[in-house]
């Protein structure tokens, strides 16, 4: 019984990756990842230099939300709000940070790049690859991106640029919304080898007191553990039409959460969130609970169970509906309606 995967054909010593962010931003940060036995580590987005303001952060940056709101028991809920852009630092300081990373760990790194002009994209995916990440994530989806950049005119053309110059394996990290399942097919089309679903979404709070809106006065990034049931949708949709793997990401904050994500067909699952506001020791519990898991139902590897929960997923035309109002207490007499279900 072993949490190793291989993904992208990187071995890894667990399906659980540190996302892009905070976290991953510098080397002693990596260090703790790799001692927590993270499969992976993907750095924080490096933007182009045409983005430089995006390397200066608002300070606070992040507003913890909802944390104390409870229904029942202790609250496992919050809301992230954050306004972090790139990189804090120049360019030279991040290939030089992945070669760090390089030289500290052994845990594969995932360089992370935002740019604008598919010329750019390849520059820093180039650059990622030269200095040693063994695989390059192209932040497309940012909720903090520019509107000008549109998946079709921008994102198309660096996906198929970067996928053509690069020999290490490409992700595409994608946003929640109506069209990621057809952004989904387009990166695979392109010669991406993964997708990432779902990064975090634009959103905004008010505060009533002071009536302006909070932290530094504009739309931010927002996340949470509730985040996750719009990407365990999209999950399972992308993994029933495309045949690139796929990396979950977006509210995971137990072993449950990540096996959920595996049983709906990820192969790997990236965490930020809950190492930011539990700690890196969240991590050692959500490795425990996974091994008690496949303990329990006799796993020996959690590519056993992978995309398992859609096998028995239904349609809509055989979800069984029925006529006739309900009559008080006596759901059993409810009749079929005729021609639907699998009655
Ligand atoms: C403060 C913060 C900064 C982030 N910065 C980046 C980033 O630079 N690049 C990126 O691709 N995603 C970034 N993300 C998104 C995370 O990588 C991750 O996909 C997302 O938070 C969902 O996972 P989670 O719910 O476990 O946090 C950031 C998220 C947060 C909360």
């Amino acid at each position: 019984m072993a949490l190793t995967t291989t993904f992208l054909g990187l071995k890894l010593q667990s399906p659980l990756l540190v996302a892009s962010g905070p976290a991953s931003h510098d080397v002693n940060q990596v260090r703790l990842a790799e001692e927590q036995h993270m499969g992976a580590i993907v750095l924080k987005t490096v933007c182009s230099d045409k983005y430089d303001h995006m390397r200066y952060w608002p300070r606070p940056r992040y507003k913890l939300l909802d944390w104390d709101k409870q229904i029942g028991g202790r609250s496992k809920y919050f809301t992230l709000y954050s306004y972090e852009q790139g990189y804090s630092g120049t360019l030279k300081d991040y290939w030089e940070f992945i070669k760090a990373c390089k030289d500290h760990a052994t845990v594969p790194i995932v360089g992370s790049v935002f740019a604008d002009v598919a010329e750019d994209w390849k520059e820093l995916a180039l650059k990622c690859q030269e200095n040693g990440a063994d695989a390059v994530e192209l932040d497309i989806s940012s909720p903090h991106r520019p509107g000008s950049l549109d998946f079709e005119t921008t994102f198309i053309a660096a996906i198929n640029t970067v996928v053509k110059a690069l020999r290490v394996p490409v992700l595409v990290k994608l946003a929640a919304g109506p069209d990621v399942l057809q952004q989904c097919k387009a990166a695979e089309k392109c010669g991406a080898s993964a997708v990432t679903l779902c990064n975090r979404i634009r959103g905004f709070d008010v505060d009533i007191e002071t009536q302006q809106p909070i932290l530094h006065g504009y739309y931010a990034g927002v996340g949470g553990p509730w985040a996750k049931y719009y990407t365990f949708r999209h999950v399972a949709e992308a993994a029933q039409s495309i045949r690139i793997p796929i990396s979950a990401t977006g509210g995971a904050t137990t072993a449950e959460d990540v096996i959920k994500y595996i049983l709906l067909g990820a192969s790997t699952v990236q965490i930020l969130s809950v190492i930011m506001v539990n700690g890196w020791e969240s991590v050692s519990q959500i490795h425990h609970d996974l091994k008690g898991y496949m303990q329990q139902k006799g796993i020996h590897s959690l590519e056993e169970i992978r995309g398992k929960a859609l096998q028995v997923m239904t349609s809509p035309e055989d979800i069984i509906r029925w006529s006739g109002e309900p009559k008080t207490g006596a759901r059993n007499l409810w009749k079929p309606v005729e021609g639907h279900g699998r009655s």
